[in-house]
């Protein structure tokens, strides 16, 4: 998995305070980690255990704390962030900070971080307007933060005008494509599938194989951080599943088959990086089979279903899919095969060599036989390349 990024968040003594309760849950769904800086008028409006809860973490309020922290507060605090979010933003902070005063832990950090710096007001028209304040943006921008504009329309004191904070939706997008994530997926409803399945022959035992599921969690956190609606069935996986709007867990191929079907009609592509078993156990014993002294015995067999042709079979015009093909030989060729015969969309070939590290080597083939050839790299970053060329085929439907 990728590592978290951290927003330091800075929440001044604005009305609209409590706006960015929602954008900590916003950020979090996101997967970034999420450190609160009040300030103390801040505190007056809302209270910082709201912050405490929806972040994770405990809140930063004071440059001298009565118990001593291990490190000086407001250097970690600036060296942590990978981006500085200041929502909402005072027309006190914003001066203060133009002046380059720093007399609370908020804005001694602010004027410590060397990360980008997002500024979000919110205030009564006639603090926006006056000349004042917008020379002190001026001075903000001009040193390189980025101001999120209010919007113009009824403010909380009762007047009309502009001062209201930007939606939270739009101060979250600026935040990440800060931290250059892209949000091309934005609602697009899409099924990703992960991990191995186990056929069971006894209430014991059962046939897998040793794919650890890290390709399909990482897809699904890629898609996911790009606005993706994710819809995650997975199998058995060596790794935490990341935050998504669905996630099935299912055991045998034949589950999966179930809830990949159920599931495919509300969707506009499956990306199959799951290793489902292509064999499952004709019968399965409801005891314990016993060891039997000296003789062998006897498994048979039974074909499961191929989950994406089905899939490619039933699905809607305009479905995108995306198979895997694992190799041990000729993987180009077979991966060429699989795509043609299932009627796939793209197919990822891999050796098998890689089926269970952090990182893949692949090739990626189109419908159009073009081949891409890649070096080794972690499994975020392929997850990243198979999505950029998988929206090229959902965005030519939508
Ligand atoms: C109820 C109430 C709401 C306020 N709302 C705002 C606001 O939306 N924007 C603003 O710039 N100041 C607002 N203020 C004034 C600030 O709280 C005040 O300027 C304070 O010094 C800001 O401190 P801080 O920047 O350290 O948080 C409000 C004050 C009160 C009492």
């Amino acid at each position: 998995m990728t590592k978290a990024p951290n927003i330091v968040l800075g929440v001044t003594g604005s009305i609209a305070a409590y706006k960015a309760l929602d954008l900590v849950s916003r950020l979090r769904k996101k997967g970034c980690r999420v450190t609160v800086i009040m300030t103390a008028n801040a505190c007056q409006l809302v209270g910082p255990a709201s912050f405490e809860a929806l972040s994770g973490n405990p809140v930063a309020l004071e440059l001298f704390p009565d118990s001593k922290p291990q490190n000086i507060e407001h250097i970690s605090l600036a060296q942590l962030a990978d981006v500085l979010a200041i929502v909402p933003a005072s027309a006190n902070f914003i001066g203060k900070a133009a002046a380059g005063i720093a007399d609370d832990l908020l804005s001694t950090v602010a004027l410590a971080v060397k990360a980008p710096v997002l500024l979000a007001p919110a205030m009564n028209v006639n603090m926006w307007e006056n000349p004042i304040v917008r020379q002190n943006v001026k001075r903000l921008t001009d040193n390189g933060w980025r101001v999120v504009e209010p919007e113009t329309g009824r403010l909380a004191c009762g007047a009309e005008g502009s001062g209201r904070l930007a939606p939270v939706e739009k101060i979250e997008n600026e935040i990440l494509s800060l931290l250059g994530w892209k949000d091309d997926y934005r609602d697009i409803p899409l099924i990703i599938t992960a991990g191995r399945t186990e056929e069971p022959w006894d209430p014991v035992r059962f046939i897998s194989n040793r794919s650890s599921g890290r390709m399909g969690l990482a897809l699904a956190e890629q898609a996911a951080r790009r606005g993706a609606r994710v819809t995650l069935i997975t199998g058995t996986v060596d790794e935490p599943a990341p935050a998504v709007l669905k996630h099935i867990q299912v055991s045998t191929a034949a589950q999966m088959s179930q809830a990949v079907l159920k599931e495919l009609p509300h969707n506009r592509a499956l990306i199959m990086a799951a290793a489902v078993a292509d064999y499952a156990p004709k019968n399965i014993s409801s005891g314990k089979i016993k060891k039997k002294n000296d003789r062998d015995i006897t498994l048979t067999l039974k074909k499961n279903p191929d989950i994406i042709h089905l899939a490619s079979v039933r699905r809607k015009p305009g479905t995108v899919l995306v198979g895997f093909a694992l190799e041990t030989d000729n993987l180009i060729a077979n991966a060429r095969g699989k795509l043609i015969t299932k009627n796939l969309d793209l197919i990822v070939a891999n050796p098998a060599k890689t089926l269970s590290s952090d990182n893949i080597q692949a090739v990626i083939i189109d419908k159009k036989g073009k081949t891409a050839k890649f070096p080794q790299m972690p499994k975020s970053k392929l997850a990243d390349l198979i999505l950029d060329r998988a929206i090229k085929l959902i965005g030519a439907d939508r």
